[in-house]
């Protein structure tokens, strides 16, 4: 018997040594070791042994057995390692290679890239960015920026009002954070914000929705001339380097005094004609192109953020808000705004 368990313990260890794979193996483990094999049936039987033999037997079996147990594991291991090793190198990925099918690279949209030509300028001159709220506070949006009640632009027929919420709205314009702005940060504030506004107008120069970009600069001493100053570099920065502003007086009920800004048209530059002699197209004939709103801020807008350190008497400045498909139409010479908002690649694709 004692004989016997060595040979099935030579055999299997041999066997194990030469297994090449981890299925080989598996069957080995039930050829030898399984609950139908030889050693495991020795052992079963060791109690139906005479007395003297049991101790012997018994004990070669289980040494057996265990030694067995051990070969495979270690071979298991072995073979798991160079199994993984050889799977890697088939299953490889190459990651250099291109995505099927090869998709174009995008651009950004005309609107997006003339916004961020406008937030460079003004980072230029030392502006921060700021974004704010496109659903936003009838306090925001007009009380705190002095439209006294009943200004149209309060009105049903102008505005996008939240239904549950009468006190809710999509904002007009961008004007809403310079109160946001002030609260934020005590001055002296120098601010740029970009963003979406809504109203109710459709038309071909006008979108429900379209994009502002908002100026506000506060500091002690700061006047008129330096929001021309201002303006005269953004205005140069958009439309050329030898363009000239025109202030015109105007009204918003947040600035005091409130101008409307003119940029001398860049197509017959300034003369409103061609150089055929014919009446320039662009600017009508008026050798003047109007481009934004500004003005001074209206002391009584400092006085809804004076708890945040806006004093009327001892800092003043001036805000402004620009029209970004204004900018991008005059300065393309796309014909109709709403041409930015249908997703027509071939129109988008001319402005990559
Ligand atoms: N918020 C004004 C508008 O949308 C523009 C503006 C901004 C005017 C800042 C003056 C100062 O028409």
């Amino acid at each position: 018997m004692l004989e016997r368990i060595e040979a099935i313990r030579a055999e299997a260890a041999g066997a194990i040594e030469g297994a090449g794979s981890s299925a080989e193996l598996e069957e080995l483990r039930v050829r030898y070791l399984g609950r139908k094999a030889e050693l495991t049936g020795v052992l079963r039987g060791i109690a139906e042994l005479p007395q003297e033999e049991r101790g012997q037997v018994g004990g070669a079996a289980n040494r057996a057995r265990k030694e067995l147990e051990a070969l495979l594991e270690q071979r298991a291991e072995a073979l798991d390692a160079t199994e993984l090793e050889a799977q890697l190198v088939t299953d490889r990925i190459d990651v250099t290679l291109p995505g099927a099918p090869p998709r174009p690279v995008g651009h950004p949209h005309l609107i997006a890239r003339t916004t961020r030509l406008i937030e460079d300028t003004m980072v230029g001159l030392g502006y921060h960015v700021a974004e704010g709220p496109e659903i936003e506070h009838d306090y925001y949006n007009f009380t705190a920026l002095n439209h006294p009640p009943g200004h149209p632009a309060r009105m049903l027929q102008d505005t996008f009002y939240v239904q549950s919420h009468p006190d809710v709205l999509l904002r007009t314009h961008t004007s809403p954070m310079q109160v946001r702005s002030m609260e934020a940060k005590p001055p002296p504030i120098f601010v740029v914000v970009p963003g979406k506004v809504y109203r109710r107008d459709s038309d071909a120069t006008h979108s429900p929705m379209f994009h502002q970009v908002e100026g506000l600069a506060i500091a002690a001493g700061l006047t008129l001339a330096d929001l021309q100053g201002t303006l005269l570099a953004m205005c140069r920065a958009l439309f050329g380097g030898d363009r000239e502003l025109r202030l015109r007086p105007h009204f918003f009920p947040f600035t005091e005094p409130s101008v409307e800004v003119d940029v001398s048209c860049f197509q017959c530059g300034g003369r409103g004609e061609l150089a055929g002699g014919e009446r320039c197209n662009l600017c009508k004939g008026q050798g003047w192109i109007e481009i934004l709103g500004a003005g001074m801020v209206d002391p009584n807008v400092l006085g809804f953020v004076e708890p945040h350190g806006y004093d009327p008497e001892q800092v003043q400045g001036f805000a402004f808000g620009i029209g970004v498909e204004r900018v991008a139409m005059l300065r393309h010479g796309v014909p109709d705004l709403r041409r930015f908002f249908d997703n027509d690649v071939r129109m988008l694709e001319q402005f990559s």
